[in-house]
């Protein structure tokens, strides 16, 4: 059985990675959140030490080392721009982590970290749940087994949000890396571990709310569309709040279900070794950090996904 901690215990995230922690055998020995709303813990930690100052949470590392409590893992749900600072929190006390998406936000702490790892002999792992989707899986070997050498496809990315997201962290780009890194990141993982590498990254759209542009894989030609605007739901999606589908070579590939259920596997994934780390996710951090950097270059009849193109010609 292993020991963890886990630090933002008290978000929307948290009780999914405690669930995982105690389904999968192990428990839950301390946590850190600045904010107290945490009776959740109670359900699945009831003797876990909690902590709102960092200063204490990782004093309570340091003093458990080579007692019955030592950590063994910190996962981390906290908001995204604090991942490097808390992988590197638990790597000053001998754990390894398991981190929330997206890793880090840039390339260059992909790099810092991966020196830590030498350095520590810790390892960190990343949540991105559609890589142990079955679905996805799937398709993947599909792919891989397929005689054609470059896809065309269309990559729609619906998901509901009020305007709660837009006033909260996930709405500051400093914090979230903005809409592509905070939520398309999974898609973008996703089609780099299915199709290869980008050769080529061009934003078309991007605003608050919507984010639409042209990717060059090694394997795929890529549309892609991402929106938090409910309204842009198909009609066919009654009652539901995300859509997500994947058009390739003109075949439908639906995946809006079966995703949010999937944190149980990543664990058991980790806790088998097989988790995904640093170099796993590089392609889609580089992906995110540069479009975030690009000026988008308004929409193309050759190359724009058609709801960009529907909705601002
Ligand atoms: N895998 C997924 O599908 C998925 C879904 C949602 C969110 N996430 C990721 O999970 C992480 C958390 O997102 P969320 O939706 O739970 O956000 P949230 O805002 O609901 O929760 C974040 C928590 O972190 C706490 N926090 C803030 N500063 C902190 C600090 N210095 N130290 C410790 N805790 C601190 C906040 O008080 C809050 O309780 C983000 O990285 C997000 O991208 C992943």
């Amino acid at each position: 059985m292993k020991n963890f901690a886990v630090i933002g215990v008290g978000g929307y995230i948290a009780p999914r990675h405690l669930e995982a922690i105690v389904k999968t055998g192990n428990r839950v020995v301390a946590a850190l959140d600045p904010n107290d709303s945490v009776g959740l813990l109670d359900r699945y930690a009831p003797d876990a030490k909690f902590f709102t100052a960092s200063e204490d949470f990782e004093a309570y590392l340091q003093d458990m080392k080579g007692t019955e409590n030592e950590v063994h893992y910190v996962s981390i749900c906290s908001p995204n721009h604090l991942h490097a600072s808390h992988i590197k929190m638990a790597f000053r006390h001998g754990a390894d982590a398991i981190c929330e998406k997206p890793i880090v936000l840039t390339v260059e702490e992909i790099e810092e970290l991966k020196g830590l790892e030498k350095q520590t002999g810790c390892k960190v792992s990343t949540i991105l749940q559609l890589r142990v989707h079955d679905a996805i899986r799937n398709l993947k070997t599909q792919i891989k087994n397929s005689d054609k050498k470059k896809h065309e496809i269309e990559l729609t990315y619906i998901t509901s949000r009020g305007d709660w997201y837009h006033r909260s962290w996930k709405g500051e780009t400093r914090k979230s890396g903005g809409l592509t890194t905070n939520i398309g990141v999974h898609f973008f993982d996703m089609i780099t571990w299915i199709f290869g590498n980008p050769t080529k990254n061009v934003v078309h759209v991007k605003t608050d709310t919507i984010a639409s542009g042209y990717l060059e894989l090694e394997r795929a030609n890529v549309k892609w569309f991402l929106t938090v605007d409910r309204s842009f739901l198909p009609e066919g999606a009654a009652g539901k709040t995300t859509f997500r589908s994947l058009k390739i070579d003109g075949n439908e590939f639906e995946f809006s279900d079966g995703f949010t259920e999937l944190h149980n596997t990543v664990y058991a994934s980790v806790l088998n070794g097989m988790g995904y780390g640093l170099e796993d996710v590089t392609p889609a951090i580089k992906i995110v950090e540069d479009i975030r950097e690009l000026e988008p270059a308004g929409v193309n009849e050759e190359t724009s996904h058609p709801t960009a193109l529907n909705c601002i010609l």
